[in-house]
């Protein structure tokens, strides 16, 4: 996908510039330990406890996803190379450790991207599993109400530019950072009514990364089960100052995915 290469390329770029910068700077906020716990990683998270977000999913290209049905998962558009049969992705769910062996494997069947992605917003994409998985679901918000307020992120992904995949689960909170900050950050790359931005502006430090992308970002409603907001899309670098990660606004596309999932029968 252009997109998805420029965007790495682009990451991988400014990460070999921020590596060679580290490498001169020891003892930056990568480096070192952290308050918290030798567990402290994923740019800024901890682990996440077995069971505490059922419906993580990690897939096989490398990226996160959410159970929005039992046999279909919620992931990035660009995490995907279009719509189609598609038996090539393995799903793992249903456990913290990739190499656990209670873990859940599915494989995809057919796969649909957001109907006119192009790599600038629309970044969602349906996977349709060979069988259902027997794991609390995730449910999406239907509109804006709470797209506000500090957020839930987790994945599998990169745990600092650069970084590698991680084995466990990792989880982190980041605040909602409103369209006007976040054009400040991005301008034009930005696209307001398809993204969300959340992150630390000030301090930066707790972020999703390389890897992630797909994963969702999610906070309890008013009922108290969580609800999913966001997908993760991209930013530039992970987890700097000034420059939150970019989510997929789900509100703006449920009627949208909810339209797919029924066309994937699912
Ligand atoms: N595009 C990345 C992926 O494919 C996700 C990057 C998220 N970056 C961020 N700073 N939040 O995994």
């Amino acid at each position: 996908m252009r997109s998805y290469r420029k965007l790495l390329t682009r990451t991988t770029a400014v990460g070999a510039v921020a590596l060679a910068a580290f490498s001169l700077q020891p003892g930056s906020a990568f480096a070192g330990p952290t308050p918290g716990g030798s567990h402290t990683k994923v740019v800024g998270g901890t682990k996440a406890d077995q069971g505490e977000y059922p419906f993580m999913v990690r897939l096989s290209m490398g990226c996160g996803g959410a159970l929005y049905t039992k046999n279909i998962v919620l992931t990035a558009a660009h995490c995907v190379d279009g719509s189609g049969p598609n038996t090539s992705i393995t799903a793992t769910a249903g456990v913290v450790d990739l190499e656990d062996s209670k873990a859940i494997t599915a494989k995809s069947t057919e796969v649909l991207q957001a109907p006119g992605y192009n790599g600038k917003g629309k970044d969602w994409a349906l996977i349709k599993l060979d069988k259902a998985i027997d794991l609390p679901t995730l449910k999406i918000a239907q509109d804006d109400k709470l797209n506000n307020g500090d957020f839930q992120v987790a994945g599998w992904g990169a745990d600092k530019e650069g970084g590698d995949q991680q084995r466990y689960l990792l989880k982190a909170t980041v605040p909602f950072v409103d369209d006007d900050a976040c054009k400040k950050a991005y301008g034009d790359q930005l696209t307001p009514g398809d993204e969300i931005c959340a992150g630390k502006l000030d301090t930066g430090g707790v972020d999703t990364c390389q890897g992630d992308s797909g994963g969702p970002m999610f906070r309890k409603d008013e009922a108290g089960e969580w609800l999913q907001v966001g997908i993760v899309s991209w930013g530039e670098g992970c987890a700097r100052p000034g420059k939150p990660g970019v989510y997929s606004e789900v509100s703006t596309f449920a009627k949208d995915i909810k339209a797919g999932a029924d066309k994937l029968g699912g």
